[in-house]
């Protein structure tokens, strides 16, 4: 990674929401829609969309989640392809938890594919544990989602 520690925010700007959709469709197989950010952008007391900068680049990686009451459910998280497997993921994660925590939240769920290894060390790497399987929940290809959960410290 860059000599500078990544800085993790949340997105801030029309160029930020280019980089996010960018990063979506390099990612996945059904990207989540412009339509679906600009709606869940408008309002912020339920969503959050963070970004990671580094040294080189504006948008790293970033994280979507949904708020209630103490809780958050990460929907959405992904490092650009060309910066993988240098701990974007790791840092963008953590700083996205110390966020989430010091709004109140104690509590993180998401739902993972059960092949995704990448994102499965990233997670209990994190204090993700395994609290549930949810059969044939993805499509294309069809898979269960392992569903994870975390207490978000407040010292996080
Ligand atoms: C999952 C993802 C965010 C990880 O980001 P990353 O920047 O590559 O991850 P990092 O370099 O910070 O590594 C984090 C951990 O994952 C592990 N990891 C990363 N890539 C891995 C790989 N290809 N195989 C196995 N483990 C891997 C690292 O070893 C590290 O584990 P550790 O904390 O035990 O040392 C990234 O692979 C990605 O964007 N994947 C596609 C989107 C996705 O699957 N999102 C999750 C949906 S829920």
């Amino acid at each position: 990674m860059s000599s500078n520690a990544p800085v993790v925010e949340p997105l801030a700007g029309p160029a930020d929401l280019e980089a996010v959709l960018a990063i979506e469709e390099a990612t996945f197989y059904n990207p989540t829609t412009r339509e679906w950010y600009e709606a869940e952008l408008a309002r912020p007391e339920v969503c959050s969309v963070y970004v990671i900068r580094t040294d080189e680049a504006p948008v790293a990686g970033f994280a979507a989640f949904w708020r209630v009451l103490d809780e958050m459910h990460i929907n959405n998280l992904a490092v650009e392809p060309r910066w993988r497997g240098r701990g974007v993921g790791r840092a963008l994660l953590r700083g996205v938890l110390r966020a989430a925590a010091a709004q109140g939240i104690r509590r993180a769920t998401l739902e993972v594919r059960r092949s995704n290894t990448p994102a499965l060390r990233l997670y209990q790497g994190q204090g993700f544990a395994i609290v549930g399987v949810r059969p044939n929940y993805y499509a294309q290809p069809v898979e269960d989602a392992l569903v994870l959960a975390a207490t978000v410290e407040s010292s996080q």
